[in-house]
């Protein structure tokens, strides 16, 4: 798929404030700092769309890009980051939360993992409650650009043998570098397809 025309539409910390209307989206989550943000830069081309930061915890809102002005994408807030007080890490859970679970537009989310660290309690936690849910997500593994060809296929590898002891079966699983561009158009050819089906509906 052709990404045409990529504008920022609102952010907001209230999912009933989201956009109206049926058009799909999709999410991005994932840990602070995992790389959501620049993920979604790399997806519209478009530097600077989404904000990044070298430090953890940079966003903090639902924010919805609206892409030719068919479909959103949507940057959420990351989760688990230390630094910040009990509260504010409660108030952004409630956030992600009441979105993933209430926000009937939400299409599918994708997951992003760094690829450089092992498999980490709070990711297959979170995977976990997906499931639990029903939620239909993705896996993004991110920063592959850091790794060598042949570390990263083995880290991807033993993360998908780590979940398969506890899964019956993987979701849908992409390999990414904001970096260098890998990945992206495997995730726009799945967000491609999955809007044609909802469109034959
Ligand atoms: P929060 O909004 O704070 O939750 O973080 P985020 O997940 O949106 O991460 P963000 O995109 O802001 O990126 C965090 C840091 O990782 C930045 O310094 C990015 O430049 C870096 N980064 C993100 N993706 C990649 C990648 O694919 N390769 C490399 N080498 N660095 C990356
Ligand atoms: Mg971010």
């Amino acid at each position: 798929m052709k990404i045409k025309t990529a504008k920022f539409a609102i952010s907001n910390s209230d999912y009933t404030k989201c956009p109206q209307g049926n058009l799909p989206e999709y999410a991005f989550i994932g840990r602070s700092n995992v790389g959501k943000s620049s993920l979604i830069n790399m997806l519209t081309n478009h530097k600077g769309l989404a904000k990044t930061s070298s430090t953890p915890g940079k966003t903090l809102l639902i924010n919805h890009f609206l892409i030719n002005d068919e479909w959103y994408i949507v940057d959420l807030p990351g989760y688990g980051y230390a630094q910040r007080s009990k509260d504010s890490r409660e108030k952004l859970k409630k956030i992600i939360e009441d979105y993933v679970l209430e926000r009937e537009q939400m299409t599918n989310l994708f997951v992003l993992v760094d690829s450089r660290l092992k498999p980490q309690a709070i990711d297959l936690e979170f995977m976990e409650w997906l499931g639990e849910n029903g939620v239909p997500f993705s896996i993004v593994f991110t920063k592959l650009d850091k790794l060598g060809k042949v570390a990263g296929a083995q880290a991807v590898g033993a993360y998908k043998r780590h979940l398969l002891q506890t899964w019956e079966e993987l979701p849908p699983v992409f390999l990414t570098s904001s970096e260098d561009g890998r990945g992206r158009d495997e995730i726009l050819d799945y967000i491609g397809q999955i809007n044609q089906s909802l469109s034959e509906k």
